[in-house]
């Protein structure tokens, strides 16, 4: 007999009234005891965020309302203390040891601490999955968007999309702050590999990425929260500069910047992120015309906006933020505040301007009716934990030759002269040279690992020179020196993989020379000096000045920043795939030419949309 049933009859006999050992009725089916309806998976989302939203205090929803950096919580219970929204992991911002196992355990550990709150609310929380899970170790690096803006494969986006959000959620993460749908129209811009090129119909053609992070539904398994970026005109400021002005008109505005954005809440982005920039004097983190108007009334966004990182502290231009920023930028229709480090002062400073009515709560009730959807979406009161059946998804084979798909189609053959291309694999001497040409973290670029990115083996992968041994044949030598020392004229060819070295932001600006470096330059000297003939591979970030050296080279190749699977690189090289990609991005003669745009008049050295095949395409 099952120990409950022996209670009664113990009972008896303890107290000397002689009971019958006659076990009480099991209840027809048990009761479940009154469940508040925001925790009944069967009522409908609006009904479960009204019913939580009547249950909360001003103080609970200000602080659904802030995002912080998992680096500025020195007390862990204050994410149930204060019954924080979000936390983020900012680009370096990754747990120690940096394994998938160690993110996931850290999620759980802050989601846990995050139920204990009265009301048990969950946390979500976010990162930068810009080309892969780049922020963990041995996660696929696919290539950057302006390598997938070359592929012009929309379907190909989704599938590393999908990839992409399986990595993320093996490691707890419920938010991806991307895709970055920012329109590159100064290549002279640190971000421009952020971009998927110059025109708004290559993120729209790109757009279904975010169908794949998002899924069929939020609460799907691996599906996480994806995020437009930068909401509006960051690719557009004079001179290139990040976070700079955008001086155009609305007009352009609307023709250039904002039909990514359009698509992309008509896909059902869950989050906005609002750009550094300006638009017209005007910073996009107050901008409530282009914010209030524009993107939740004209286009009908219902999802969380979110800032950028201290973006409202910007607003002044001056250090930290005042009541006055905080005020004009929740009143321009800022939902979720990425306030990194003093969310303390931020709570305290929104609370007083709350109670001065500066704010009004119905602005207060928004944010939170817009975040809470998004978290009952999501599933996260049901399913709040890491699912580690995606853990075997980080780095798997499967991935890695999705992105190395990925890599073949993003290829741009800009000159092929005598048909040097595609390289014998038989009874070859092939010299390869160049600082990208073994190098794992600048075949990556920023963010990857690290917020900056770094050279060296800063992650598993094939680097091309990897690629190129593996794609020759046994019968065909291929010798590599960094800076070609050691090249003589017995060899048939010559492969200089060259270009840039990792940056991300405002450090990849380049408002001077846009040509190549000096440890290139030397390289690209000492195989000329042999007659061998040379092709490049370019891995960079964007197009760059070469015309001055492009009479030197029989074969160039727009390798942009194909990520962990540098054997894509190869495929290409050796024929293994007919080179399909078109530029994303006019192709400057000179650097004088920025900003320089399909259309405007100019010649450029390579036009917008060019891209040469070894053979007719079948
Ligand atoms: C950065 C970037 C933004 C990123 C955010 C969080 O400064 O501007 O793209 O999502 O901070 O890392």
């Amino acid at each position: 007999m099952p120990a409950r049933k022996l209670l009664p009859a113990l009972v008896g006999v303890l107290t000397g009234a002689l009971v019958l050992a006659v076990p009480a009725p099991a209840p027809a089916s048990p009761v479940p005891d009154e469940v508040s309806a925001y925790k009944d998976a069967s009522q409908p989302v609006k009904v479960r965020v009204q019913d939580l939203m009547a249950r909360m205090t001003l103080d609970d929803k200000l602080g659904q309302m802030i995002q912080a950096e998992r680096l500025g919580i020195t007390n862990p219970a204050d994410v149930a203390t204060y019954g924080l929204g979000s936390l983020l992991s900012g680009g370096s911002s990754q747990p120690t040891p940096n394994t998938p196992e160690a993110w996931a355990d850290m999620y759980d550990g802050f989601q846990r601490t995050a139920l204990s709150s009265p009301l048990g609310i969950p946390l979500i929380y976010g990162v930068d999955a810009v080309h892969g899970h780049n922020g963990v170790k041995g996660a696929t690096i696919f290539p950057h968007n302006i390598g997938l803006g070359a592929t012009r494969d929309g379907a190909l986006a989704e599938k590393i999309g999908r990839a992409t959000a399986e990595e993320v959620s093996g490691t707890g993460i419920d938010w991806n702050f991307a895709p970055c749908l920012c329109v590159v129209r100064n290549d002279r811009w640190g971000r421009t590999y952020e971009s998927f090129g110059e025109l708004p119909m290559l993120a729209r053609t790109m757009a279904p990425i975010i169908n794949g992070m998002q899924g069929k539904s939020l609460s799907d398994p691996g599906s996480v929260l994806a995020t437009a970026k930068h909401y509006v005109g960051d690719g557009g400021t004079v001179g290139g500069k990040d976070q700079g002005e955008t001086s155009i008109s609305e007009a352009e505005l609307r023709a250039i910047h904002l039909p990514p954005f359009k698509e992309a809440v008509r896909r059902g982005v869950g989050s906005v992120m609002i750009s550094y920039s300006s638009f017209n004097s005007v910073k996009m983190h107050a901008n409530s015309y282009l914010i209030n108007d524009v993107l939740k009334g004209e286009l009908g966004f219902d999802g969380i906006v979110v800032s950028d990182y201290n973006g409202i502290d910007k607003i002044d231009g001056q250090a930290g933020f005042t009541p006055a920023e905080v005020t004009a930028s929740i009143n321009a229709g800022m939902d979720m505040v990425m306030v990194p480090f003093a969310w303390k002062q931020f709570i305290d400073t929104l609370r007083a301007e709350v109670q001065a009515g500066r704010i009004p709560q119905a602005r207060i009730d928004d944010a939170n009716r817009r975040i809470l959807t998004k978290k009952f979406e999501l599933g996260l009161f049901e399913h709040p934990y890491t699912d580690r059946t995606f853990l075997d998804t980080i780095g798997s084979k499967e991935h890695r030759d999705l992105a190395r798909q990925a890599v073949r189609e993003s290829q741009v053959l800009l000159k092929n002269a005598g048909r040097v291309l595609p390289l014998a694999k038989d009874n070859q001497k092939i010299f390869v040279a160049g600082k990208n040409a073994d190098d794992i973290g600048n075949q990556s670029g920023g963010w990857t690992v690290g917020w900056q990115g770094a050279s060296g083996p800063v992650t598993p992968g094939t680097t091309i020179l990897e690629g190129i041994r593996h794609s020759a044949a046994p019968s065909t030598t291929v010798a590599y020196s960094k800076d070609a020392t050691g090249i003589d004229d017995s060899y048939d060819v010559a492969v200089a993989v060259i270009g840039e070295t990792p940056y991300a932001e405002g450090k990849g600006d380049r408002p001077g020379s846009m040509g190549l470096d000096q440890a290139d330059l030397d390289t690209l000297a000492r195989l000329k000096a042999t007659g061998v003939p040379v092709v490049v591979v370019l891995v960079s970030g964007r197009p760059l000045d070469i015309a001055a050296q492009l009479p030197d080279w029989a074969g160039l190749i727009a390798a942009w920043l194909p990520g962990t699977e540098g054997q894509g690189v190869a495929d290409v090289l050796f024929g293994d795939y007919n080179p399909t990609g078109q530029l994303p991005a006019t192709w400057m003669k000179s650097a004088a030419q920025q900003p320089i745009n399909v259309g405007d008049g100019q010649a450029p050295l390579f036009p917008f949309g060019y891209g040469l095949r070894y053979r007719p395409q079948q």
